[in-house]
């Protein structure tokens, strides 16, 4: 099962203060974008290289540049919009395509409202971005979209992951790697990560 949790201090750190019940939202936006940062650099470590020749000060010289056409970040709305400036820190000329999911309350089923993706998918790598990876509907449905419209490289970069999402995630799609700070321990009976951060979108976005 592709799962990397990343066990950085900075990235454990940042992730205990976020758990805390009382969080201002200005907090609490504040270190997921920071989170993302970080999750990010973990995220793009094996990013293909070659090399390039440049005009350098003295002559010419070989240096590396990543592979391929440029990187499409997908943030799932809302959530994920809250981590989308902390990934384009690291990669900035990124494009982004974005996906409108919310869950239904009482199914636990995404349900899609939006979607606008880039061109070329099938030559880029997809970052999908979203704070909580919870049944793992909204990231199956995200990875769906994304494969039919020819993508083949897709990665999952979530602040924290419930073991049932990652399963359900495995399943589906075995070839996506997730990135999480944390694997935490189940999903209450509201589909709520146990003990997770709550409503990760209310909490970016102020709402309740
Ligand atoms: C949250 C979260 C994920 C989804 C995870 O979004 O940001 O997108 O739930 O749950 P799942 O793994 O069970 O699908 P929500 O539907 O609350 O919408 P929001 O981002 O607009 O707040
Ligand atoms: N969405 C959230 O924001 N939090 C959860 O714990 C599950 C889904």
């Amino acid at each position: 099962m592709p799962i990397t949790i990343v066990n950085h201090p900075l990235v454990q750190h940042k992730l205990g203060l976020l758990r805390e019940a009382d969080i201002s939202t200005y907090k609490f936006r504040t270190l997921t974008h920071e989170l993302a940062r970080l999750l990010a650099y973990e995220a793009t470590r094996d990013f293909e290289l070659e090399p390039v020749t440049i005009d350098g000060w003295c002559g010419d010289i070989n240096v590396q540049r990543i592979k391929g056409k440029k990187v499409t970040v997908v943030p799932i709305l809302r959530a994920g919009l809250g981590m989308l400036d902390g990934v384009l820190d690291l990669v900035p000329s990124a494009k982004i395509s974005v996906v409108g999911l919310y869950r239904n309350e009482e199914t636990l089923e995404p349900v899609p409202y939006f979607d606008k993706f880039v061109d070329s998918l099938d030559e880029r790598i997809a970052l999908i971005i979203d704070p909580m990876l919870a049944t793992g509907g909204s990231m199956i449905a995200t990875i769906d979209l994304l494969k039919r419209k020819g993508c083949q490289s897709i990665k999952a970069i979530v602040m924290v992951a419930a073991p049932e999402g990652v399963k359900a995630v495995s399943d589906a799609h075995p070839d996506v790697e997730i990135v999480t700070a944390a694997l935490d321990s189940h999903l209450n009976e509201h589909g709520y990560i146990i003990p997770g951060l709550g409503d990760a979108g209310d909490k970016i976005f102020g709402t309740k």
